[in-house]
């Protein structure tokens, strides 16, 4: 048992090779739509080497060196927990681990993809990269990835988390980064609707916009993306990689395996090493990959498996994936980093396919901190608002297994850390 407690890896088990489940899938993923030149203008704003790595049919695909040695400067590999004390407060008899991606630098799994991409972009000889973030966490994430590589950025943060979050701008900003309030005075999408209501509080569709306007009128500018897209997914696959790892080292395979899902990319690099097992028949035990949402967007439980625009302003190709519309209006929540309309394409596949399940909670968001609140009674670690959603049904997945008796392996993805989102627990719990 003790040596259960942390599963950690050495520092020659990070895997060379991150994992493309488009090799293992039965058909080729709907494409991208090539409207009024749209695929042609991606060119223009995001970075050649993911372009390719977005479709590419080879099911490793090497880690850089150079990346590699990023990782381990970022503390990779990361740890596996097994949640000793959550299991005794919940008298369960399942199995609960939950693998560390709040430890990275700046508190999230989002600098997985973020040195991958700022990386790429250093090679391709761009000197700034610009982005948007909703949660801020994915905007800390490049902020920190260009300074370490030398690269100017400019995140458009969702207005309205811009102004809840001070701390986190200052921490972008402490990196170098341009931090900017979106809809922002910088572009011509911003300047329009701030014209239109200049109390606009943005949501991340329209950061987005603003971020590819910016890369497309700049030509030492890149795009990096944060989510949904399949290279994004890819990078984060070095999370699953290393759980398949661990698990293996405790000689346990999971029933259950669970991560909070906006748009896909903490939940797809966490099962899909596990997924590709299945589905190459290696894993003949059924697992339940669970996806846990807000109720606020809900788009693999309520969104229709249809093309729709990642965008606001429509400049980026429309994709194949569980939407709620890219015009649907989204209510305000703490968890700002699962507010976004659209699912990643691999996991709305696997969704409709019946390989993935989901599950969404409250607006009001009363039962995911209270599941959070527990877990850091718990087990002493405080989980970024998103996170929380996977807690939450890591708890109810946990009470099921107790009703039935059941020695159920649940293991679930902390995407990252609250320290910076104490005010949200504050409010929700009134403490
Ligand atoms: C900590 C954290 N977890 C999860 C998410 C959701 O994004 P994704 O579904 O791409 O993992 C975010 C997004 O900002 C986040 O900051």
């Amino acid at each position: 048992m003790r040596d259960s407690i942390q599963i950690t890896l050495s520092v020659d088990d990070l895997p060379k090779h991150w994992y493309n489940v488009l090799a293992d899938l039965p058909e080729i993923l709907p494409e991208p739509l090539n409207e009024d030149g749209r695929l042609e203008r991606l060119g223009d704003i995001i970075l050649q080497e993911c372009i390719k790595q977005e479709s590419s049919a080879e099911r490793l695909i090497k880690i850089p060196e150079e990346v590699r040695e990023l990782y381990l400067r970022a503390g990779r590999p990361r740890p596996l927990h097994r949640a000793v004390g959550l299991e005794k407060r919940l008298k369960t008899p399942a199995r609960l681990y939950y693998k560390r991606e709040d430890l990275s630098p700046t508190g999230s799994h989002k600098v997985n993809t973020a040195l991958a991409q700022v990386y790429y972009a250093a090679n391709a000889g761009y000197s700034r990269v610009v982005t948007e973030t909703g949660a801020g966490q994915w905007g800390t994430a490049v902020a920190y990835a260009a300074s370490l590589m030398n690269l100017r950025s400019t995140v458009y943060w969702v207005r309205e988390a811009y102004e809840w979050k001070p701390e986190r701008r200052r921490l972008m900003r402490l990196y170098g980064a341009e931090v900017l309030a979106s809809p922002s005075e910088k572009t011509e999408y911003g300047r329009r609707l701030l014209k239109g209501g200049p109390d606009n509080k943005g949501t991340l569709g329209i950061a987005i916009s603003e971020a590819a306007e910016d890369s497309l009128k700049n030509p030492d500018t890149t795009y990096v993306v944060g989510s949904v897209l399949n290279y994004v997914l890819l990078h984060q696959t070095i999370i699953g990689l290393e759980v398949t790892k661990q698990l293996e080292v405790v000689d346990v395979v999971p029933d259950v395996m669970i991560g909070c899902l906006g748009g896909g990319s903490n939940f797809g690099g966490f099962v899909l090493p596990m997924v590709g097992k299945v589905l190459r028949g290696e894993v003949k035990k059924k697992i339940k990959f669970l996806a846990a949402q807000s109720e606020a967007a809900p788009n693999l439980v309520k969104g229709t498996y249809q093309y729709d625009f990642p965008d606001a302003a429509q400049i980026l190709p429309r994709i194949k994936g569980y939407s709620l519309t890219h015009e649907f209006k989204m209510p305000s929540i703490w968890a700002e980093g699962l507010r976004y309309h659209m699912a990643a394409p691999i996991i709305s596949y696997l969704r409709d396919k019946g390989l993935v399940e989901a599950i969404a909670y409250p607006k009001d968001e009363k039962a995911v901190f209270e599941a959070a609140r527990m877990f850091i009674q718990a087990e002493g670690f405080i989980p970024a608002p998103e996170s929380s959603y996977a807690i939450r049904a890591m708890v109810d997945e946990a009470l099921k297994a107790k009703a039935t008796g059941d020695e159920r392996v649940i293991v679930a993805n902390i995407s990252g850390h609250g320290f910076l989102d104490l005010e949200a627990y504050g409010k929700v719990l009134v403490i």
